[in-house]
């Protein structure tokens, strides 16, 4: 698990991003905020790809509406309800690349390569398996690189 993520370069968040139709999260609101290591970003803004041993976080935390001044709209819980990692390694993985998931202890535990994780990001990631779609600075990179791939 790496813990000093919150040092890394923040690339975006979602708010309630599903993956299905049906709203399978009735009630509960989620943030995600999406974390690569700094060497990787180097590497990213030369290439437009992720270099080998990059690594990117995913943190998952509810979305509070009331408290302190807050009349409207929705921010972040100080409670981190998961950690999704996404990692390269062309020597370690099976197509390069595997995920882990973590409560926040270490380690974190490996997916295995038959999990839904790994078929979604493969197929509809616009960039090295990952959603540079919906992370903007990046996403410009890639466009600018050759290297970002439509839906
Ligand atoms: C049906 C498609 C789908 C499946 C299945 C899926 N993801 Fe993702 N994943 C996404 C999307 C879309 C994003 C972008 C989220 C955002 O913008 O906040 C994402 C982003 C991520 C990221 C951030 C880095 C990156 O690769 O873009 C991690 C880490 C991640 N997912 C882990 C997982 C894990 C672990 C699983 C399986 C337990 C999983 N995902 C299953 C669609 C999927």
């Amino acid at each position: 698990m790496p813990d000093g993520y919150r040092d890394w370069i923040f690339l975006s968040s979602g708010l309630d991003m599903s993956y299905s139709k049906a709203a399978e999260m009735a009630g509960h609101s989620m943030f995600d905020n999406v974390f690569v290591d700094r060497a990787a970003w180097q590497g990213f803004k030369a290439t437009g790809h992720w270099p080998d041993r990059t690594m990117l976080v995913m943190e998952v935390r509810g979305a509070n509406s009331r408290g302190s001044i807050n009349e409207h709209g929705q921010y972040q819980s100080d409670e981190r309800m998961g950690v999704e990692i996404h990692v390269h390694d062309e020597a370690r993985f099976k197509g390069g690349w595997a995920f882990f998931l973590s409560d926040g202890s270490s380690p974190a535990q490996q997916v295995p390569y038959e999990a839904e994780c790994y078929a979604c990001h493969l197929k509809h990631g616009a960039v090295d398996t990952t959603f540079v779609q919906f992370y903007p600075t990046a996403k410009t990179i890639a466009i600018r690189s050759g290297t970002f791939r439509a839906d």
